[in-house]
């Protein structure tokens, strides 16, 4: 299959672009598009065929269930058995944003979107491509648009990467905002579960429901699905690592060493050692846009082992954290 790729302005999208992305999708194939957090792979929601190629071109386990992706609240209502009124409330003050509410599916949802899960993930993505493309085609079950076992895409390139030849077409709209997932809510039941931390962090999410949302240490039902694997073995770097040994230890074994960090000066006096330096921002949120690429630029200069300098676990730190720790489990 030939992909057609489209660069389209992030900011006021072209109108015949959008129309032409909608109409693949009516007809039941596979669109590229940027959200507000990473490309989307987007299907029509309700047409079961189109969802299944979506899990083909990934090679996605198919009892990894999608989200679905809407452009307004009202589009929500067809899609659940009811609004709880918490998600009534979060989706008032975040959506448009990176926050997926997971609540009871209505039967009109197709069995291969959730999995054959009861429930359904919907959320509102806050990017102009995304929010004019469904409005015109209708909700879309749209996953990170990577291959399964990649790292998501943040650039129209890491679409193409991985997918060129698979889906029909590819709204390249530059580079994303945010770089990390949206925040995975479950408001079924209470306390209301964090199933993935993401653009939304929880401290924000109790603002809203104070007392509601489960705290501790959770293990994320999300985590039994593989994550992304680097070539690379990624190392967390501690507080009181004795960081000269570690390098010269991997060293002496012919490794090739890359480092993340955001405290430069802290950290200066080996990047001389190092095959790789990538300078981010102290900010997590800013940092986060440029995550899932220097994972595939580390992969792509072979490197051995990538340290990482970690966040502090608060606000979007948490959901950064979050990704480095999947990424440097084995
Ligand atoms: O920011 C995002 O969320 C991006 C953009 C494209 O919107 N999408 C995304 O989709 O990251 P995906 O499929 O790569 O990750 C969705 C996660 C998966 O871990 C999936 O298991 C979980 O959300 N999920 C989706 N629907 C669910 C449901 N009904 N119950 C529990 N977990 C669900
Ligand atoms: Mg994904």
């Amino acid at each position: 299959m030939k992909t057609v790729c489209y660069r389209i302005n992030a900011v006021a999208p072209e109108v015949e672009i959008l129309d032409e992305a909608a109409q693949l999708i009516r007809c039941g194939e596979l669109v590229a598009f940027p959200t507000e957090t990473v490309y989307g792979l987007g299907a029509d929601a309700l047409n079961r065929e189109a969802v299944n190629k979506i899990f083909i071109a990934k090679g996605r386990m198919p009892d990894n269930p999608l989200i679905i992706h809407v452009s307004s609240k009202e589009q929500v209502v067809d899609l659940v058995k009811s609004i709880p009124g918490e998600a009534m409330a979060l989706m008032e003050r975040f959506w448009p944003g990176p926050l997926t509410l997971v609540m009871e599916s209505s039967p009109t949802v197709p069995d291969v979107v959730r999995a054959g899960s009861r429930s359904v993930g919907v959320r509102m993505p806050r990017h102009p491509v995304a929010l004019k493309l469904i409005e015109r085609a209708g909700p879309l079950a749209a996953p990170s648009a990577n291959r399964s076992g990649r790292p998501s895409p943040t650039t129209a390139d890491h679409v193409r990467h991985d997918l060129e030849g698979r889906i029909a077409a590819i709204l390249d709209a530059g580079p994303t905002g945010m770089g990390i997932e949206s925040t995975v809510l479950q408001v079924i039941e209470k306390p209301y579960q964090i199933l993935r931390p993401g653009g939304i962090p929880a401290e924000e999410l109790e603002e809203v429901l104070p007392g509601l949302i489960a705290r501790g240490n959770q293990i994320h039902p999300a985590d039994k699905y593989p994550h992304y694997q680097t070539r690379a073995d990624i190392i967390i770097l501690s507080a009181n690592e004795d960081i000269k040994a570690l390098v010269d230890r991997n060293r002496h074994q012919g490794k090739k060493i890359g480092i993340v960090v955001h405290n430069v000066v802290a950290y200066s006096h080996i990047f001389d050692e190092m095959d790789k330096v990538y300078r981010v921002e102290a900010e997590p949120e800013l940092a986060g846009r440029a995550f899932y690429s220097i994972l595939r630029d580390a992969d792509d200069c072979e490197l051995d082992v990538l340290l990482f300098e970690p966040y502090a676990e608060q606000g979007t730190g948490a959901a950064l954290m979050d990704r480095i720790r999947k990424a440097s489990r084995r």
